[in-house]
């Protein structure tokens, strides 16, 4: 998978493909990343990049003809599946998003900043609008980490154990069973004497039954449409 930033602050974006699992994605090969900066497509000689918004009002809009120049550049080397804007009004990720989109081959990112982008960037050159959740930061980049760990850790390969994906919370709808490791006992708080009987089909039956126990806790939202 080819993955690429367009963004105003690309160093907002660095330290998340530095460590752990997104760095060993990268020296794997698992995916590649790339960062583009629309003040290197301003034709202006001060690589302006934002304007006043027509009709006036408060902040700064990004102008359309650095975004487009880049994007055409890009899709003239690479076939993309789709062209993103992280944005506070886009559809809110969720797992079933990260897995669809861990399918893709190559992706653009858009990064807003200010007050957002000009309405003609995202009529005419974005695909899909994602939001990470009902907040507002103060642009896109933190939110295209999110999105990109979110993807990236779902590619094959990337996850030591494969099947880790898979037991995620939200994987299967529900929330993951709490987990436990060495020592058995401390402060004499002990780990539920199941998980360490050695009996699999219990162990896997009881983290069945607390996944539900805490799903139906913690995010009942999440069982609406289950009929238990
Ligand atoms: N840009 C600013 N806020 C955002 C959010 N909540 N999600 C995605 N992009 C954003």
């Amino acid at each position: 998978m080819r993955i690429d930033i367009i963004t105003l602050f690309p160093e907002l974006l660095q330290s998340p493909f530095e460590v752990s699992i997104m760095k060993r994605a990268l020296e794997n090969g698992k995916v590649e990343v790339h960062f583009h900066n629309p003040r290197d497509y301003s034709n202006n000689r001060y690589k302006q990049v934002d304007d006043y918004p027509f009709g006036g009002g408060a902040g700064m809009v990004m102008m359309i003809e650095p975004i487009d120049k880049c994007i055409q550049e890009l899709k003239a080397k690479n076939d993309y599946d789709e062209v993103i804007y992280l944005t506070p009004d886009g559809e809110v990720l969720n797992q079933g998003m990260a897995n669809q989109l861990s399918l893709s081959g190559n992706l653009i990112l858009l990064c807003g900043h200010y007050k957002g982008v000009d309405q003609r960037v995202r009529d005419h050159l974005i695909t899909k609008e994602i939001s990470i959740g009902d907040f507002v930061l103060s642009g896109g980049e933190l939110a295209a980490a999110v999105l990109c760990d979110s993807i990236v850790r779902l590619l094959p390969g990337v996850l030591g154990d494969e099947s880790s994906a898979l037991t995620d919370s939200f994987q299967d709808g529900l929330l993951a069973p709490p987990i436990y490791t060495r020592p058995a006992v401390y402060n004499s708080w002990e780990v539920p004497e199941i998980l360490t009987s050695g009996n699999s089909p219990k162990i896997e039956s009881w983290r069945e039954q607390k996944a539900f126990e805490r799903t139906r806790e913690l995010r009942p939202d999440l069982l609406k449409d289950t009929e238990i």
